[in-house]
């Protein structure tokens, strides 16, 4: 995942860069570069592979500037090649970037046209020009960032010079995390706090939307409308490769915020953005031929299992069966005959999985497993490995890697309709302009916490929880109604919202707060019946709805809105609430958020 690393220094900085680079590292990349500002003009070095081979081009053409940027690009659009590599720029101005920019083939399509030229193949070089038309514009610096950033649809963080601008620098933030150093007479920039603990451990995070204009000798930090605003100065305990919580008091918090740019990063490793198609690695199966998909996990990563199940039996038409590995292990299916069977687990160390997957190995079963921890057995076992690219997950509760999964499953639920002709090339382009768009629309979510503090408040006073869902929602009450025993301690449970009335219902009363998941899909109307009748025996109904509340005709005691997305993409998007009203609700009840009791990260024993 890209790395990105700024410094406004007293003597050449291309070294520290470098430094500071290797520490982003552990990220992952194919290539990387920096850029300085020598003597008033831009100058950029760039190589692809390890940081070994841009060294080694320093070392033959040195760069003395003592502003500079550099990037370890992990490719998203256009091949790991060094013409592709970051930064990337023209003569006015240089560009480092981590995220994806959404629109950048409109905006592509609109510059080229008025002569702005487009060396690589990269989404970025997008930015390099947008800033570069502002300027043309009779923009100052200030004003064409600001411009700039309001025209780029998409997650990203960025750091961006000026040529003439020595001991000046802008940076980005919009759902890829940015860390702003402070140090003596010098000023940095970084993807996280761990790049720059050999220089700074002063440290102040962007947050959403935030844009920061860096001196010598300080910085000011704008929100998105442009207005002056103060973050926290921190210490960062970041002195050696350890993970640690950025501005969040929790490991959740931070890894329910990271899902944006952990979501983009999963999403670049299975589509091809630049033709908005997915491409998808070689499973060892001819996908076209597949007769059916077994599907097996435990916990938060069977219910993304679940939800792949609806998708897969929707958009490929292949029949899934799926079941919690701890049953399936013994239940002992008969399976083979040309199928392929899916293990989702974070860890890949969970011991109900592992065996399923070798049971399914022994019965002639092609194994792929979509997993975070690359080195784990379950990875190791598989004949093929889908990994999410969620990055370490500290918190006992699954947040990042679970919308990573479903990220992940909705790629081989595309790749298994277009494999069988199922899915036409229009209908991939718009799953997978829908996909590219997730990270955008969480954004928009975690940029509204308020509201979910405040229902917090009221679901801490519950010692009964219901959550309700249909289709694709089914499986995000469960994960909801999961999240909320696990963390506050309050008893929740999940149910199919037709289910309601074969029982669930005799519980419902004034105590009981009812979660209802129901994004205007073609089952919305059938969830609002349900949602009536718990309104009618007086429950207090929460929504969970991109759709206005007057729309359910009854009484609600809150509503949380959701984005208007596909309904393709319903079940990353409703993650993300449902997350948000457990961990705020933990909070509330002062639990131990990131280690509840009894719990366990990685669950080895059955
Ligand atoms: C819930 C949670 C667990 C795990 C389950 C499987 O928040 O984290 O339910 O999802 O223990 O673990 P992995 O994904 O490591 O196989």
């Amino acid at each position: 995942m890209c790395g990105i690393v700024g410094i406004i220094g007293e003597k050449g900085v291309a070294p520290d860069i470098i430094d500071a680079l290797r520490r982003l590292e552990y990220r992952g990349y194919d290539s990387a570069g920096i850029a300085t500002i020598e003597n008033g003009h831009l100058e950029r070095r760039r190589a692809e592979g390890k940081l070994r081979n841009l060294e080694s081009r320093l070392l033959s053409e040195p760069l003395q500037g003592r502003t500079g940027i550099g990037h370890t690009r992990w490719a998203t659009h256009g091949r790991p090649i060094e013409r592709n590599a970051h930064p990337h720029m023209n003569g006015r101005v240089s560009v480092v970037h981590n995220g994806i920019i959404e629109n950048f083939r409109e905006l592509k399509a609109a510059l080229e046209p008025k002569g702005y030229v487009f060396e690589s193949d990269t989404d970025t070089e997008a930015i390099v020009h947008v800033i570069t038309e502002e300027l043309d514009q009779g923009a100052t610096l200030e004003q064409a960032v600001k411009n700039a950033l309001s025209r780029l649809h998409g997650a990203f963080a960025l750091a961006i010079i000026f040529a003439g601008h020595d001991e000046l620098m802008f940076a980005a933030r919009q759902g890829s995390p940015l860390a702003i150093g402070h140090g003596t007479g010098e000023m940095y920039l970084g993807s996280d706090a761990i790049a720059l603990a050999p220089f700074t451990n002063a440290i102040t995070y962007l947050e959403d939307g935030d844009w920061a204009v860096l001196r010598r000798d300080g910085m000011q930090i704008y929100d998105r409308a442009g207005a002056r605003v103060e973050r926290p100065l921190v210490k960062s305990g970041a002195s050696s490769l350890l993970v640690d919580k950025g501005n969040h008091r929790h490991f959740m918090a931070k890894e329910i915020y990271e899902q944006p740019e952990v979501i983009s990063d999963t999403l670049a490793n299975y589509i091809d953005m630049t033709t908005g198609t997915v491409n998808f690695p070689d499973l060892g199966i001819d996908l076209a031929k597949v007769p059916w998909v077994t599907l097996s996990a435990c916990g938060t990563a069977y219910y993304a299992g679940l939800v792949a199940k609806y998708w897969i039996e929707r958009y490929a038409c292949v029949p899934v069966e799926i079941d919690i590995a701890s049953e399936m292990r013994y239940r002992e299916p008969p399976l083979g005959s040309g199928g392929i069977s899916v293990f989702v687990s974070q860890s890949g160390e969970t011991a109900d999985t592992l065996a399923t997957l070798r049971h399914a190995k022994a019965e002639g079963e092609r194994v792929v497993s979509i997993v975070n921890v690359r080195t784990s057995t379950i990875a190791r076992e598989s004949d093929a490995l889908l990994p999410t690219l969620a990055g370490p997950e500290i918190g006992v509760a699954s947040t990042k890697a679970f919308t990573c999964q479903l990220a992940v499953l909705a790629c081989l639920a595309i790749a298994l309709g277009k494999a069988r002709g199922v899915i036409t090339a229009e209908a991939e382009r718009d799953l997978v302009q829908a996909l590219i768009e997730v990270p955008r629309h969480m954004s928009t979510i975690l940029g509204n916490e308020k509201q979910f503090k405040a229902i917090a408040h009221d679901l801490s006073k519950a010692r009964d929880v219901l959550y309700l869902g249909r289709g694709t929602s089914y499986p995000l009450a469960l994960e909801g109604a999961l999240k909320l025993k696990e963390i506050s301690y309050i008893h929740a449970e999940g149910y199919a919202a037709g289910e309601l009335k074969h029982g669930p219902i005799a519980l419902i009363d004034e105590n009981v707060p009812v979660i209802v998941v129901a994004p205007q899909d073609d089952l919305f109307d059938k969830t609002v019946s349900n949602l009536q009748e718990v309104a009618a025996r007086g429950g207090q109904v929460i929504l969970v709805s991109d759709a206005a509340p007057e729309k359910v005709g009854c009484k609600l005691a809150a509503h949380i809105a959701l984005p208007v997305v596909s309904s393709f993409t319903n079940p990353l998007i409703c993650a993300v609430p449902v997350q948000l009203l457990a961990y705020h609700t933990a909070v509330v009840m002062g639990t131990d958020v990131d280690q509840p009791r009894n719990l366990a990260k990685s669950v080895t024993v059955e």
